[in-house]
């Protein structure tokens, strides 16, 4: 097994407006800044876990319209591989439209175009990158029925399936037991009913006891991202929570990208999860430091030097 990790993901073309406050319902604002820039869950993860050092795959569908030039130039200044991501016919490249306030934080709307074209033919195509992975890695943003195809295929051929459930879909509960680990932010976990009773804020040792309750249950792993705050992780040898540094914070839009693209990096070379999470934490801290997502990751020795110097848990 290779230390690669391959990345079914999303592709988007992200259209963001930086504004004061959100608009509210009716109103019109200006914003003060705009930029267009590749984004989708999957594309961000694979560029992460590259930066991070890992031969990464991607495997995702863009458009056959002019915005699909948008990935196309993105995935060949970073130089990552992409004879896995195909251009569908009549379909336009997914788009997302991000608002990003004062604050940093932001609201989005995805249209998933040609991500909707990612079926579950694509996984049984793709068997022979699967085999090979050290870790397969994909997201919420792709058709239902593929991300239980993948978890199928790579149960089957013993593959670690790494599983971001962001955005929160329903997928069937065996789907997510394959998941090591299942990556979800505190919004994702109540919707599987972990840490059901939590609030948001709640200390993050009480989610960490939450998300060890339910190891081997409801996922083999489990990672819970607190945001600023840092994570939460637990697996069959232990659980821990890792704080995140106090850092500026520019625009959060694919900081848990960035995090979970370097967690599968770093567990695809045989780090232990405690570790590969650190990591994971210093890659979203520095992200969310810089505009947009892919353009603010930081490349892997700044992330493991972060991580180096950030507080034991
Ligand atoms: O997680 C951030 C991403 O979510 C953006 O890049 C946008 O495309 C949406 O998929
Ligand atoms: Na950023």
């Amino acid at each position: 097994r290779s230390h690669g990790v391959v990345v079914f993901g999303s592709v988007n073309v992200d259209a963001t407006s930086y504004v004061g406050e959100f608009p509210r319902p009716g109103e019109t604002v200006h914003s003060h800044g705009f930029r267009v820039a590749l984004g989708g869950k999957g594309a961000n993860q694979a560029v992460a876990a590259h930066l991070s050092g890992a031969p990464v795959e991607l495997v995702a569908r863009v458009g056959d319209d002019a915005n699909a030039e948008v990935p196309r130039q993105a995935f060949a200044g970073f130089g990552l591989a992409t004879d896995g991501v195909a251009s569908v016919p009549g379909e336009p490249t997914g788009v997302a439209q991000i608002t990003v306030s004062g604050t940093g934080e932001n609201t989005i709307v995805v249209t998933s175009g040609a991500n909707s074209a990612l079926g579950v033919e694509v996984v049984a195509a793709e068997r022979e990158r699967i085999a090979v992975a050290g870790v397969v890695l994909t997201q919420g943003e792709l058709p239902v029925p593929t991300i239980e195809a993948l978890a199928a295929a790579c149960d089957a051929a013993g593959v670690r399936f790494v599983l971001n459930l962001a955005p929160p879909v329903a997928v069937a509960e065996e789907a997510v037991a394959v998941a090591d680990p299942l990556v979800v932010n505190v919004h994702e976990a109540r919707t599987l009913g972990l840490g059901a009773g939590l609030a948001d804020d709640a200390p993050a040792d009480a989610w960490r006891e939450a998300a060890a309750s339910v190891v081997g249950a409801l996922a083999r792993s489990v990672v819970v991202t607190l945001g600023a705050r840092g994570a939460v992780a637990a697996d069959g040898t232990g659980s821990w929570a890792v704080a995140a540094p106090e850092v500026e914070v520019v625009d959060t839009t694919g900081a848990g990208d960035a995090a979970t693209g370097t967690l599968a990096a770093m567990l695809a070379e045989g780090s232990r999860l405690l570790d590969a999470v650190r990591a994971a934490v210093a890659a979203g801290a520095l992200a969310v430091q810089g505009r947009g997502t892919v353009d603010s990751y930081a490349a892997r020795d700044a992330v493991l030097d972060l991580a180096e110097r950030m507080e034991a848990p």
